[in-house]
């Protein structure tokens, strides 16, 4: 019998990088919101038990995937294997919706989607606590897809706690259709400099936290047509805020209507740019 699950994209709110570390990676103060509910930003995943481990992509954003063992998906499947000492023969089906190097987490997404469907289809009782260190070694966004909801990432981004829930404000996230490379900005912060910025102080419960992504500058830096984006959502009433490493944007506005507008005019002005209703 075959076993689906939903792999839905993510939103960094807030992303502070306070330094480098001595392992090359970068201390991170993240809070993420995982887009549930919205079904044109979610990935499909299916399992079925077969005689041999397979994979096949389709969907809208499935274009150029590698459906080898560079997959995420695949390399998800080999980790569980090896923690239950067998194979996992399954035929795996994955639908493609978020697009790729985006700055959305689609491919930790559909990991930690893996992770859970692998252990149910083959009922390994494995719990989230002991997925949770998987998630770790497959990349530094997959753990908090096991959590869900709005999520505290800290160290470079593994070690996630959840968050009490903050409602969304009205969104657009915007895709230029360019593919932006997470190792090339994460490198640019040496070009153009850290900005050590304060880490997030303690919050009130239930506010919103500070829109703001530290990996802009470099992220322009490594990519300038990103401008344009920015430049076209402020020009929209909204207020942006790259996602991830890039390239998507998101922009928050001052309701519905406004959001709604905006999506018109720029849907109008840039029939190539793919944009979400949040
Ligand atoms: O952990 P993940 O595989 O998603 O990271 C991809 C790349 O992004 C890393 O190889 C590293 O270059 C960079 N990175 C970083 N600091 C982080 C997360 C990612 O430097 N906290």
């Amino acid at each position: 019998m075959a076993l689906t699950i939903q792999a839905p994209a993510k939103l960094n709110r807030f992303l502070a990088v306070l330094g480098r570390r001595a392992d090359g990676f970068h201390e991170l103060e993240l809070v993420t919101t995982v887009l549930d509910g919205v079904p044109d930003l979610t990935d499909t995943l299916s399992a079925e038990p077969a005689d041999a481990l397979s994979m096949a992509i389709t969907g809208p954003m499935g274009e150029g995937l590698p459906e080898d063992g560079t997959n995420l998906v695949l390399r998800a499947w080999r980790l569980l294997e090896d923690t239950a000492h067998r194979p996992l023969p399954a035929v795996l089906r994955l639908e493609k919706r978020i697009p790729h190097g985006a700055g959305l987490g689609g491919g930790s997404s559909d990991a930690a989607a893996a992770l859970r469907l692998g252990n149910r289809l083959f009922g390994l009782g494995l719990d989230d606590v002991s997925l949770l260190p998987l998630a770790a070694r497959l990349g530094s966004d997959v753990p908090l897809f096991l959590l869900g909801g709005t999520v505290l990432g800290l160290g470079r981004g593994e070690r996630v706690f959840p968050l009490r829930p903050v409602p969304l404000e009205p969104l657009l996230l915007v895709h230029p259709g360019l593919h932006v490379s997470t190792p090339s900005v994460y490198r640019a912060l040496q070009e153009i400099g850290y900005p050590f910025p304060e880490a997030l102080a303690s919050q009130p419960v239930g506010a919103a936290p500070p829109w703001r992504n530290d990996l802009t500058g470099a992220a322009l830096w490594v990519c300038p047509p990103l401008a344009e984006v920015r430049e076209a959502l402020r020009d929209s009433g909204g207020d942006p805020l790259l996602c991830g490493s890039g390239s998507c944007w998101a922009a928050r506005y001052v309701g519905p209507e406004a959001r709604d507008a905006a999506a018109g005019r720029i849907a109008a002005a840039r029939p190539d740019w793919r944009i979400w209703r949040i």
